[in-house]
C-alpha cells in the first residue's frame, strides 16, 4: 500500500525530535503506586495522551507539517486513517496551512470523524475497514493530483520516535511496551533503544482481532487478516512494509492480548492511574499483564514503561468500563 522508503536512522529521530519540539511539550513519564500494586511489578506510564489530539501520532503530523515538500504544499495532502493518524495529518495540515483530505472507515468512531473536521480537514467517509479507506484515498490522490500520505511515510515513523528519545531521557527501562497497528510507534521504539538503551526490551502488543502485524513478524511477508477488535486505533487489516522491516531483527517480543484484556487494562488506567484511555492506548499495559511468549529471556533490573498512547475514547467505550 506504501511506497518502498529507505529506513531511517536513529541521527534523523535526533533531528526530527528538533522540529517537534518546536511544537509539542515533553509528555510526561509518571509512577502510580496504586498500579504497581494492581500489576505486581514496578510499572512507569508514559502519558502520550496528553498531547494535542489526545494520541501520540500527532507527534508524526507535526513532523510531516515541518518537512513538508513544496508539491506536497501547493497540492494539498489525502490520507487515510482510523483516527487518530488523520487527527495528527489534520493537526500538522493546519499548523503548515495546507489542504487535507481524509479517507476514513465507516468503522471509525464518530468522536474521531467529528474531532477530524474539527481540525478543518475534509472528511470523506469510504469503505468499512481501513485497507478500504486506504484504496479510495490513493484513487482519490491520483485523481485530484493530491500528494497521499502514507500512515507509515519515514516522516511519521521518525515524528513518533521522538517519543522515546524523551522516554530514554527520562527513565533506564527494563521493556518498554508499545501497542502495535502499523507498527510506526514501536518501529521508532527500536531505532531509539538500539542507540540509547541496548538492554531495554521492546515488546509490540497488538489485538488477537487483529493481527496482521503480529503475523508478519512471524512469517517475515506481509501478511493480512481480517481486523474485529474494538480497539480502533489497532484495526490494521495488513502489514506495511517500512515498520516490519524494522521490527523484524529488532523487537524483542511481539504478544497478542484479548479486546477484553484491553478493556481490564483500560479499567486498571482509569482506576489506579486516573487516565482515560481508548482501547489502543490501553493495550501495552495488557500486554504487560499478559504472560510472556516461552524463550523471551527475563528482563533486567528497572521498571517497565507501559506507552499510553491515545485517549480519545468513544461514548460506547467508556460506558463499557464503567458497566464491569
Ligand atoms: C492510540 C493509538 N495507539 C496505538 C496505535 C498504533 O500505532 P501504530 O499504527 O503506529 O502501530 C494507534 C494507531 O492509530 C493509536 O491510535
Amino acid at each position: 500500500m506504501c511506497s518502498p522508503a529507505p529506513d531511517p536512522t536513529y541521527d534523523d529521530v535526533v533531528r526530527a525530535a528538533a522540529l517537534v519540539a518546536r511544537e509539542l511539550p515533553a509528555t510526561p513519564l509518571q509512577s502510580h503506586p496504586l498500579l504497581d500494586t494492581a500489576v505486581g511489578t514496578e510499572v512507569l506510564v508514559k502519558h502520550e495522551h496528553v498531547l494535542p489530539t489526545g494520541s501520540f501520532k500527532v507527534r508524526g503530523g507535526v513532523h510531516l507539517a515541518a518537512t513538508l515538500t513544496d508539491e506536497e504544499r501547493r497540492h494539498g495532502l489525502v490520507t487515510c486513517s482510523t483516527g487518530n493518524h488523520a487527527q495528527s495529518v489534520a493537526y500538522g495540515a493546519r499548523l503548515a496551512g495546507v489542504r487535507v483530505t481524509i479517507v476514513m472507515p465507516s468503522s471509525a468512531p464518530a468522536v474521531k470523524q467529528d474531532a477530524v473536521a474539527a481540525l478543518g480537514a475534509d472528511v470523506l467517509v469510504r469503505g468499512t475497514t481501513l485497507g478500504e479507506a486506504g484504496e479510495a484515498a490513493r484513487a482519490l490522490a491520483a485523481t485530484t493530483g493530491g500528494s497521499f500520505i502514507c500512515p507509515t511515510d519515514p516522516r511519521i515513523v521518525l515524528g513518533h520516535a521522538t517519543a522515546y528519545l524523551e522516554l530514554f531521557g527520562q527513565a533506564t527501562p527494563s521493556a518498554v511496551y508499545v501497542p502495535i497497528g502499523s507498527g510506526t510507534g514501536a518501529a521508532g521504539a527500536c531505532l531509539v533503544r538500539d542507540a540509547l538503551a541496548p538492554g531495554c526490551q521492546v515488546i509490540g502488543v497488538q489485538s488477537a482481532a487483529a493481527p496482521a502485524g503480529w503475523r508478519s513478524w512471524r512469517s517475515g511477508t506481509l501478511e493480512t487478516a481480517p481486523a474485529a477488535t474494538r480497539a480502533s486505533g489497532l484495526a490494521t487489516t495488513t502489514g506495511y512494509l517500512l515498520p516490519q522491516r524494522i521490527l523484524r531483527d529488532r523487537l524483542d517480543d511481539f504478544v497478542l492480548v484479548l479486546d477484553d484484556a484491553i478493556d481490564a487494562a483500560a479499567r486498571l488506567l482509569a482506576t489506579r492511574a486516573h487516565t482515560l484511555a481508548e482501547g489502543a492506548g490501553a493495550a501495552a499495559l495488557a500486554g504487560l499483564l499478559t504472560p510472556q511468549s516461552e524463550g523471551r529471556p527475563g528482563r533486567s533490573a528497572g521498571p517497565a514503561v507501559v506507552m499510553c498512547t491515545g485517549a480519545n475514547a468513544s461514548a460506547d467505550e467508556i460506558a463499557r468500563l464503567a458497566a464491569a
